[in-house]
């Protein structure tokens, strides 16, 4: 009976520890360079937010919180990857969808405010088309109206001092409507790209299809969300394992950086990667280092 008495005090604790860590929000800044970087945007600063999964477990005054972080920083640019809502495919419950419209409406309101002088750019994620087609195109459609454009297989170049560089955006990876080589068609062959990808397993296609990425910015592993000393997040679904989990991954040339995210799945509790919405620093990187 003391046993079980103390094993759920241990459990009920840890929860509380999770919860607390899961309003946590840090920004997390990260200085980023690459070689092929346009002079003009050496020193670009791009604010990040991801994994918003607006709904139950995220209250507005979190988005709140992440969106005045970011634009406390005046980012240059800005980019959402993904995962706006919390939609769910019916694994866990019978309808789509685990958020009622009013998350919906706070998100859409909250993510308003933001603006930067380059733009504010997005893609969706998997939540986002779990939620079903029609409401993916809604979120497209209500953003759009608030300024913010989502990318869908497209790019946008982006143009300082008579220099530009490309901003290609994709479908979630796990969708049928995913399409790299559509979203970097028409792009001239040495110019510097960043890709907004939900998911960096999209480094696999990457490498696949040869295409020339200098930089993905991503979302989707929540960091793990819940990390455990020494094995870390044993439960990622990727083919990598855990090389893609947070933070700076290098391939070559190529790097990839992927938020913790700031929003919540199945329950409002983190452990060892706190919520974050992020600010890069890109650089150009000389030849020889
Ligand atoms: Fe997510």
């Amino acid at each position: 009976m003391l046993l079980r008495l103390s094993i759920l005090g241990a459990l009920a604790l840890a929860a509380r520890k999770g919860f607390l860590n899961s309003r946590n929000l840090q920004l997390r800044e990260v200085e980023i360079g690459l070689r092929h970087l346009p002079s003009s945007f050496d020193g670009l600063r791009i604010g990040q937010i991801t994994d918003i999964h607006a709904g139950p477990l995220v209250p507005r005054e979190f988005i709140r919180e992440g969106v005045d972080l970011i634009m406390d920083e005046n980012p240059d640019l800005i980019v959402l990857t993904g995962d706006f809502m919390n939609g769910n495919r019916g694994i866990l419950r019978p309808n789509n969808g685990s958020f009622k419209q009013h998350h919906y409406d706070y998100c859409i309101d909250e993510l308003a405010r933001l603006s930067a002088p380059l733009g504010v750019f997005g893609v969706l994620g998997n939540h986002d088309f779990w939620s079903g087609k029609k409401l993916a195109c809604a979120i497209v459609e209500d953003l759009n109206s608030v300024g913010i454009r989502i990318l869908r297989n497209q790019s946008i170049p982006l143009e300082d001092h008579g220099q530009q560089l490309y901003l290609v955006g994709v479908d979630d990876y796990w969708e049928d409507s995913y399409d790299l080589s559509l979203a970097t068609r028409g792009i001239p062959k040495d110019t510097c790209r960043i890709l907004l990808s939900h998911n960096p397993d999209v480094n696999e296609d990457i490498s696949t299809l040869k295409e020339r990425i200098d930089l993905v910015i991503s979302g989707h592993t929540h960091g793990g969300q819940v990390v455990l000393p020494v094995v870390g997040f044993p439960y990622l679904l990727s083919p990598f394992g855990q090389k893609y989990r947070s933070g700076i991954v290098r391939d070559g040339q190529r790097v990839s950086y992927i938020s913790c995210g700031l929003g919540a799945y199945l329950a409002p509790i983190r452990l060892n990667c706190p919520p974050d919405v992020s600010i890069l620093t890109l650089y150009r990187q000389r030849e020889d280092s």
